[in-house]
């Protein structure tokens, strides 16, 4: 069942790798019927944007996105009220640079989330990326003007999380309370087309071949369980290998896939689904 709203809310992140502009690709394979909605990479949550569920759970290995999520839910005034604090100053490279090395455990959750906010609106191409320490490491993006948040959205996005679980956890975990009837979306790093095209670590732990193959083995545990389950790749050799036996449909995804911006233009992208 979907939730019935009138409510605009969409993605208030940029997110490397969301899936915003492969939705209309997406929309005649999503079930149309489940009880709960998983998205264990959460992200920016595109696809939860979309399908708008009354019951989800969204989790994602990063701290500073899941907290920033949670603050957007719990106290969206709150966080707008410290995001106009960072406003005078956003388009200053060396602002930039002091709150990107602030240390988030010295602040508050709701400045941390907007110092996440923040960093992803003024760094360059909204990417996320962190040294083997964990921190931040993306480069200022040098942006004219750029939007912190929006004033609608962000209240509607709140509304649109209340009484959603939203927790920090590796995917494993959180796959492994899936139960018959729900339906769990897969956004794992993609598995690189070639060994320069790795543009992003998202987290301090790489996501290799070894973690590519663990990822499988869960979807085939998901699937006995008789859950519904989606997951997006990149079209690689291996990926076709690790879901051979599975429906898989190619989409044409327009996107940068390194970090100068170059190797631009539409790639396939595979969408693998255990039903239909
Ligand atoms: C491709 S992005 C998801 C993009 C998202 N679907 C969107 O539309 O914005 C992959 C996400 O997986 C998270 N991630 C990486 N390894 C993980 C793990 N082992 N468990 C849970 N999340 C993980 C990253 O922090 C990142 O946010």
């Amino acid at each position: 069942m979907l939730a019935q709203t009138l409510l605009p809310a969409r993605p208030f992140l940029k997110w490397a790798g969301g899936k915003a502009q492969l939705i209309p690709q997406m929309e005649p394979f999503f079930p149309k019927d489940f009880r709960t909605y998983f998205e264990p990479f959460l992200g920016g949550g595109a696809v939860f944007f979309h399908l708008q569920p009354e019951k989800a759970m969204l989790s994602d290995s990063n701290p500073e996105l899941v907290n920033t999520f949670t603050i957007v839910r719990d106290d969206p005034g709150g966080l707008m009220r410290a995001l106009d604090e960072h406003l005078p100053q956003r388009t200053e490279e060396a602002y930039f640079y002091k709150v990107r090395a602030t240390d988030p455990s010295t602040l508050s959750s709701v400045e941390r989330a907007a110092r996440t906010i923040f960093l992803n609106k003024t760094c360059f191409n909204g990417l996320y990326r962190v040294n083997s320490d964990g921190n931040f490491n993306v480069p200022w993006g040098g942006y004219k003007n750029p939007t912190l948040y929006d004033r609608e959205n962000l209240p509607a996005t709140s509304a649109l999380l209340r009484g959603k679980n939203i927790v920090l956890a590796d995917y494993q975990k959180v796959c492994a309370r899936v139960k018959i009837g729900d339906f769990v979306y897969l956004d794992p790093p993609y598995h690189p087309l070639s060994e320069t095209s790795k543009f992003t670590s998202y987290t301090k732990e790489d996501f290799g071949n070894r973690e590519q193959r663990k990822l499988a083995e869960t979807y085939r545990r998901l699937d006995k369980r008789g859950v519904l389950v989606m997951l997006s790749n990149s079209a690689t050799p291996l990926v076709k290998t690790l879901y051979d036996g599975f429906r898989i449909e190619a989409l044409k995804a327009k996107r940068a896939i390194n970090s100068k911006g170059t190797a631009r233009g539409a790639i396939d992208e595979l969408l693998v689904m255990n039903y239909g």
